[in-house]
């Protein structure tokens, strides 16, 4: 696929998300034996491309639900405060549950939905993330797999969005600073 104009480069190549998700998905079905049937959590909307190419590399059975939140804050930053748009469908008490979630940035969407599913009762809670900003983080938090580290930029493509958009892009890209940010 063309790389946007908006786009100052690509950071994960399409071939190099393919490889790496297949890997995740061994790393996780080790984790688990086969009568667990983990429920994978996916959280949306930026997580559903890693979700669907995730599962169709795991063998063992599983089932899959799906979580929506939004996060009060300016249009590339969370503020912590978080809204349950869409709640899971199913009671998780006693189910080993994984959160699959496009990006770890400050750590506080992931540290909510965590605290929030904790309360349900889930016989293991786990967490498994397609990209982490490390320098970006505010909450201590655990994240059992995770694709790739990246660095402190604003990425878009595989699911993840700029105000919706490029959420098509089969591979990850960095968005050039003027289109988020008003020219001065
Ligand atoms: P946190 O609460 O600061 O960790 O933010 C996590 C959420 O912010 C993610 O689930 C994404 O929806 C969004 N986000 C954070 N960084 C990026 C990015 O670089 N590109 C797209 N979305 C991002
Ligand atoms: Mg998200």
């Amino acid at each position: 696929m063309r790389v946007p104009d908006d786009l100052e480069r690509v950071l994960i190549s399409g071939e190099q998300l393919q490889a790496r998700v297949a890997e995740l998905a061994a790393e996780l079905e080790a984790a688990y034996s086969e009568g667990d049937r983990p429920l994978l959590v996916c959280v949306l909307k930026g997580a559903f491309v890693f979700l669907a190419d995730l599962v169709r590399h795991i063998e063992m059975p599983h089932e899959v639900d799906f979580m929506e939140v939004a996060s009060y804050g300016s249009g590339t930053a969370s503020s912590g405060v978080v809204r349950i748009l869409l709640d899971l469908e199913r009671n998780i008490q006693g189910r080993h549950v994984v959160i699959v979630e496009d990006i770890v940035d400050s750590g506080r969407t992931l540290t909510y939905i965590v605290r929030n599913l904790r309360t349900r009762g889930p016989a293991s809670l786990r967490v498994c993330a397609l990209l982490t900003k490390p320098a970006r983080r505010e909450c201590e938090l655990d994240v059992d797999f995770v694709g790739f580290e990246i660095p402190d930029e604003f990425v878009v493509g595989y699911g993840l969005d700029y105000a919706q958009a490029y959420r098509n892009l089969p591979f990850i890209g960095v968005l050039k600073r003027e289109a988020y940010s008003p020219s001065p």
